[in-house]
C-alpha cells in the first residue's frame, strides 16, 4: 500500500499545541546545525522562547552564542533543523521557502546596524520600497511612507537622500521602512552599533515610544546599557537560553533585598 504523503514529509515533527493569540512568537526545541567539512557546529541547541504581543525584548550573549542565528530564524531568513517555530499563529517551521518569503514580507520589520538604505533614493522612496514589493499602488504607498516617516519624526526630511542625513536620521528612515508594512514584530540587530552614544540614546527613546504604542520589539545587542532599555532580557550561551529576566522581576528582586544587607 502506498504511504500517505504526510508520512514522508521532510520535517515530520508533530507540532505541539497552537499558541494562544497573545503569543506572537513561540519556539520549541529549536536546533540549528552547520556542517563545516566533517565537523558539525551546533549554533542553536534547543531554544524554547515565547514572546507576547507588545513585548520589548533584548537578546544578549557572548560572540558565537547564537544570537544572529536565532534572529535569522525568528526573522524567517533561515529555518531551524529541528523544533518548531510559530509566528503570529502560523507554524512557519514547516513552510516552503516561497511561503516563508511571503510571511517575512508581511510579518517582519528589520532594522540593521548599518541601516541598509538605498543611497540614491530619497528617504520617502526608501520607506516606500517594501510596499512596492507588496504590490501596493503609488498613491497609497506615498501616503503610508509619509505617515511612517512622520511617526519617527522625519516629516521635514522626506526628500533627503541618506548622504544628506545624520546617522540617527538614517536609522530613523530604516525604522520607518521597517514599520511601513505594519509588521507583527520589529527585529533589530545591533540597531545602535554604528551610532555615537547621544544618537543611540535618541534611537532608544524612539524604540520605547514604539513599544508604548503597542509594537513588539526584539533587539540583539552586545551593549548591556542598550539592553537595559528593554523590558525583558534573554541571555544566550552556547546556543541555548541561559537566563530570561523581565525588568519587573528584576525590580521585585531588588525590593525583596532584606534591609540589613
Ligand atoms: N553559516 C555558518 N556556517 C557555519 N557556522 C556558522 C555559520 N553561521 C554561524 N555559525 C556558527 O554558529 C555559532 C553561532 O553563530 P552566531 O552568528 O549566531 O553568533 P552570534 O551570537 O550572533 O555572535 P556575534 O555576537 O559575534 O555576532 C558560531 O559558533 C558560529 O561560528
Ligand atoms: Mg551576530
Amino acid at each position: 500500500m502506498p504511504e500517505p504523503l504526510d508520512s514522508v514529509a521532510v520535517k515530520p515533527a508533530t507540532p505541539g499545541t497552537r499558541p494562544a493569540t497573545h503569543e506572537v512568537i513561540v519556539t520549541r526545541g529549536l536546533l540549528r546545525r552547520y556542517r563545516m567539512g566533517d565537523a558539525e557546529i551546533l549554533a542553536l541547541t534547543g531554544v524554547d522562547l515565547t514572546i507576547d504581543r507588545g513585548e520589548y525584548v533584548a537578546i544578549m550573549g557572548p560572540s558565537g552564542s547564537g544570537k544572529s542565528t536565532l534572529m535569522n530564524v525568528i526573522g524567517c531568513l533561515d529555518q531551524a533543523d529541528e523544533g518548531e517555530y510559530w509566528l503570529n499563529g502560523q507554524l512557519v517551521s514547516v513552510m516552503s521557502e516561497r511561503r516563508l518569503a511571503g510571511i517575512r514580507n508581511r510579518e517582519i520589520g528589520f532594522v540593521f546596524q548599518n541601516f541598509n538604505l538605498l543611497h540614491r533614493a530619497t528617504a520617502l522612496h526608501n520607506v516606500e520600497l517594501p510596499l512596492i514589493y507588496a504590490g501596493i499602488g503609488r498613491r497609497e504607498r506615498q501616503e503610508r511612507a509619509q505617515e511612517s516617516l512622520e511617526r519617527v519624526g522625519l516629516s521635514d526630511r522626506m526628500l533627503h537622500r541618506p548622504a544628506e542625513l545624520s546617522g540617527g536620521q538614517r536609522q530613523r528612515v530604516a525604522i520607518a521602512r521597517a514599520l511601513v508594512t505594519g509588521p507583527s514584530i520589529l527585529l533589530a540587530d545591533e540597531p545602535t552599533g554604528a551610532l555615537d552614544s547621544a544618537t543611540a540614546a535618541e534611537i532608544m527613546q524612539l524604540f520605547e515610544e514604539l513599544h508604548r504604542q503597542g509594537n513588539t520589539l526584539i533587539m540583539v545587542t552586545h551593549d548591556s546599557e542598550v539592553a537595559a532599555h528593554a523590558a525583558r532580557q534573554v541571555n544566550l550561551k552556547d546556543g541555548r537560553i541561559e537566563a530570561d529576566t523581565s525588568r519587573a522581576e528584576a525590580r521585585e528582586d531588588v525590593d525583596h533585598v532584606p534591609e540589613h544587607v
